[in-house]
């Protein structure tokens, strides 16, 4: 598609309604709303957005005025999620927002894909601002002893590996650009705990949680921060198997403090805010947002 085109694309689904410096008023999922600006004219790589949080985010950060670029395997949402109209890919819910998106199909456990990825990106967009490491497996089930090499392989690979060659591929478009950068990894509170029978998931997740450390350490001084998400479990395909069962369901959701399961949107709101100069100071930090899951071993 050529320039013109996209712009002729963009205007047939351009949703502003009225739009301010800071602030534009859109119709979202939620009816009319005023939403702000923050991310106005950034580039944002996001892994895994094709479903899921990282579809939420893409959708949020749009919202704030980034434009996207979708870097997964498949481009088609996982009919096993919960997400709004599924029938759209991500390109196309971005650009219902009035933003630019591109797919890229990416495996980000192989180092060719994600330098494509992020070639693709500064080629359409002549430049990165922002990476979110969102590509993630869960593996579960089974006490320690009875998980396979394979498992182990297949969750540090995905969790792991992606955010390593990721991160490293973006950091060099940072530093040649020489204007800062931003990265936000997702974790999970399994980075910050033990959960049973999911230990291969959990030692991947810390393995990401001390990455993002690492990261903002060594290069806080160019101007590029890096924080962490950690959820609780919220309803997407990576967690069907939980959603649909309802012993578990009323045992978690008994075990949050406030009562309930997370939402895609929670987490879309936060990485927003980590993206966004509103965070300006909150660097190498790994936030919960579990609606206080970490806070207690039983609920009231
Ligand atoms: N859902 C939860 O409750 C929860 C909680 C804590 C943390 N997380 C983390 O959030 C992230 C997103 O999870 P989700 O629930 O949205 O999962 P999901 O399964 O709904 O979506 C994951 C997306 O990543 C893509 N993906 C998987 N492997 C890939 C690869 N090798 N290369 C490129 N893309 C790949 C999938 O195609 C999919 O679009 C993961 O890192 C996950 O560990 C999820």
């Amino acid at each position: 598609m050529d320039d013109r085109q996209h712009a002729d694309r963009r205007r047939r689904f351009h949703c502003a309604l009225s739009i301010t410096a800071e602030k534009k008023t859109i119709l979202g999922s939620q009816g009319e709303q005023e939403v702000a600006r923050d991310l106005e004219g950034k580039v944002v790589l996001i892994t895994g957005a094709s479903t899921g949080f990282g579809r939420g985010i893409a959708s949020k950060m749009a919202e704030a005025g980034a434009n996207i670029v979708n870097a997964d395997l498949q481009e088609k949402a996982n009919p096993s999620g919960f997400d709004q109209k599924p029938e759209l890919t991500t390109v196309q819910l971005v650009q219902e927002l009035g933003s630019e998106a591109l797919f890229v199909t990416t495996n980000v456990t192989k180092r060719a894909d994600v330098v494509g990825a992020v070639e693709a990106t500064t080629e359409r967009f002549g430049r990165l601002d922002i990476l979110v490491n969102n590509a993630g497996i869960y593996r579960g089930g089974k006490l320690f002893h009875d998980f396979t090499e394979e498992e182990l392989d297949i969750c540090f690979d995905v969790n792991v590996r992606g955010c390593f060659l990721a991160a490293q591929e973006a950091i060099k478009v940072f530093l040649k650009q020489g204007g800062g950068g931003n990265i936000v990894n997702l974790v999970s509170t399994a980075g910050l705990q033990g959960h049973p029978r999911q230990s291969v998931y959990n030692i991947s997740k810390g393995a990401a949680a001390n990455l993002t450390r690492c990261l903002a350490i060594e290069y806080g001084r160019e101007g590029i921060r890096v924080n962490g998400i950690c959820p609780t479990y919220a309803k997407t395909a990576l967690t069907r198997a939980f959603a649909d069962d309802d012993t578990f369901d009323e045992m978690f959701t008994k075990s949050i403090p406030l009562g309930r399961w997370g939402e895609v949107s929670d987490v879309a709101d936060l990485a927003v805010f980590l993206a966004s100069d509103k965070s300006a100071y909150i660097h190498g930090d790994l936030i919960r947002v579990d609606g206080g899951e970490t806070l207690c071993r039983y609920s009231v």
